[in-house]
């Protein structure tokens, strides 16, 4: 009898801890349902988040079927009305369909915003090229003034997000914005998905990381039979490596973002 009493108290006792955990975490919208947003949606409500889908269509069989398979309470409306309730909105969305898109949230102001897309044509040669004089974060940004947006985890593919033990330790995501608590907040997102995010600065190094997202594309284009799946790592802490010190420091290098930190201990100069 004993033995039942302390079973019920300590599933009650986990079954609250899990409720409030849960009623504790922020509202996740994610606006298309594609390839990144199905693998972004899972993800989230499996680490307990209340995920709102944003589609095009969200009555849809393919649509409803998402819903199912990611549970945890998520659902499905439309791309504004997901952008309303959701308190971090996540813009999974190809170019240039983002331009239309990123323009008809409505108001989001104060809300965070998630850039993972990449703005990419094929030039002349067939090898891929921004299609953007910036960036697709910083047009979003310029779209939607009062909003925080951060650019993020575009830099690898969706099934390292479905299954992140297929390379040997955690990824590094660069993140840039120029609001530093956001920056904060998705950087402990990251590290929930146990990936390690990285302070890439401000918004407008979304340019490089873009840049970088491109590499994926490459083999694709030269029509080879193998694809490559490169990561983003940090190096190792190389001792002696500021012994020469040529560079000027960024202008807030006193006020960067605080990340989890994975640096491993630094290694002695060889
Ligand atoms: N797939 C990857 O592994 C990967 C990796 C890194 C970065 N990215 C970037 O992430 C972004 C999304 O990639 P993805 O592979 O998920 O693309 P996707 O499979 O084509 O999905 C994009 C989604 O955007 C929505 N959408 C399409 N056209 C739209 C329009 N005209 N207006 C509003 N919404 C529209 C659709 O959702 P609804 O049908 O629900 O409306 C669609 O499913 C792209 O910029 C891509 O470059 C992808």
């Amino acid at each position: 009898m004993k033995n039942f009493a302390t079973g019920l108290l300590f599933v009650t006792f986990v079954f609250c801890a899990a409720t409030i955990a849960a009623a504790d975490r922020e509202t996740i919208a994610i606006i298309g349902t594609g390839d990144m947003g199905d693998s972004f949606g899972q993800r989230f409500a499996a680490l307990g988040y209340t995920v709102i889908y944003g589609s095009r269509t969200p009555n849809s069989d393919r649509v409803k079927k998402l819903v199912a398979l990611t549970g945890h309470g998520a659902s499905a409306t439309t791309q504004q009305e997901a952008a309303r309730l959701g308190d971090i909105i996540f813009l999974p969305i190809g170019w240039p369909a983002m331009e239309t898109a990123a323009q008809n949230l409505g108001n989001i102001d104060g809300k965070i915003v998630v850039d993972p897309s990449m703005p990419w044509t094929q030039g002349d040669d067939g090898y891929p090229e921004s299609m953007l004089e910036t960036s697709s974060a910083e047009m979003i940004q310029q779209w939607n003034p009062g909003a925080k947006v951060v650019k993020a985890l575009g830099t690898m593919s969706s099934l390292l997000i479905d299954h992140p033990d297929t390379v040997d330790g955690p990824v590094t995501i660069p993140i840039a914005s120029d609001d530093r608590a956001a920056k904060e907040r998705i950087a402990r997102l990251i590290d929930e998905m146990g990936l390690d995010p990285v302070d890439f600065g401000p918004l407008r190094m979304a340019r490089t990381i873009e840049a970088l997202q491109m590499i994926y594309l490459i083999p694709l284009m030269q029509r080879r039979t193998t694809e490559w799946e490169f990561v983003f790592r940090r190096n190792a802490d190389w001792a002696c490596k500021w012994e020469d010190d040529w560079s000027t420091p960024v202008i807030d290098a006193d006020n960067l973002a605080k990340m989890p930190d994975k640096q491993k201990p630094p290694i002695p100069c060889p």
